[in-house]
């Protein structure tokens, strides 16, 4: 017998579960530079280095990311809430320029995060009501300093602390 889960509580426990949060960032003719606050990566395998994240297929986004073939995440650090707000929103892209960096070829990569990884589309699987977008890891950068995290838990930002 199949219990039906409540989505809301679902959700509940889910936030349980302490993470991080990235922006995955790409570029298309269409929007330039874009990127979207996830908090569903992974790191799925050492050899070959393989990540995944999941993407509402309602999201607006949705169709851009399951046709980039190169996109980054970017990991955020403490006190970036205002990135991630901001990557959350609809305003996903034509973002001011002082929240890019140098791009990584035509990949869009954030300034202040703890790091970025640059993906090469690996693979794409249905998740449900998600994507699942399962990225090859061809370069990366994890920037000095003893910066921490922003952590998400329970629908709200953390620090490592609080
Ligand atoms: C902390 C946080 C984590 C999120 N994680 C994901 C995620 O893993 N996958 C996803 O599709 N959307 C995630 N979202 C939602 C998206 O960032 C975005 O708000 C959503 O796709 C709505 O975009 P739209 O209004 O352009 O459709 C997250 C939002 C926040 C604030």
């Amino acid at each position: 017998m199949t219990k039906t889960i409540d989505s809301h509580i679902f959700r509940q426990t889910m936030g349980c579960f302490a993470t991080g949060i990235a922006v995955v960032t790409a570029h298309n003719d269409k929007f330039g530079a874009f990127g979207l606050t996830v908090n569903s990566l992974t790191s799925v395998s050492l050899d070959p280095p393989l990540i995944l994240f999941c993407i509402d297929k309602n999201a607006s986004l949705h169709a851009a990311f399951r046709r980039a073939d190169r996109f980054a995440v970017n990991i955020l650090a403490a006190g970036q809430e205002d990135v991630s707000r901001h990557f959350a929103s609809r305003h996903h892209h034509g973002q001011p320029k002082k929240i890019w960096d140098k791009p990584q070829g035509e990949t869009p990569i954030l300034r202040g995060t703890l790091g970025w990884l640059l993906c090469r589309r690996h693979k794409l699987y249905a998740g449900g009501d998600h994507t699942i977008i399962v990225g090859e890891v061809v370069d990366l950068r994890k920037r000095p300093g003893a910066k921490e995290p922003l952590v998400y838990f329970h629908g709200r930002y953390r620090g490592l602390e609080s």
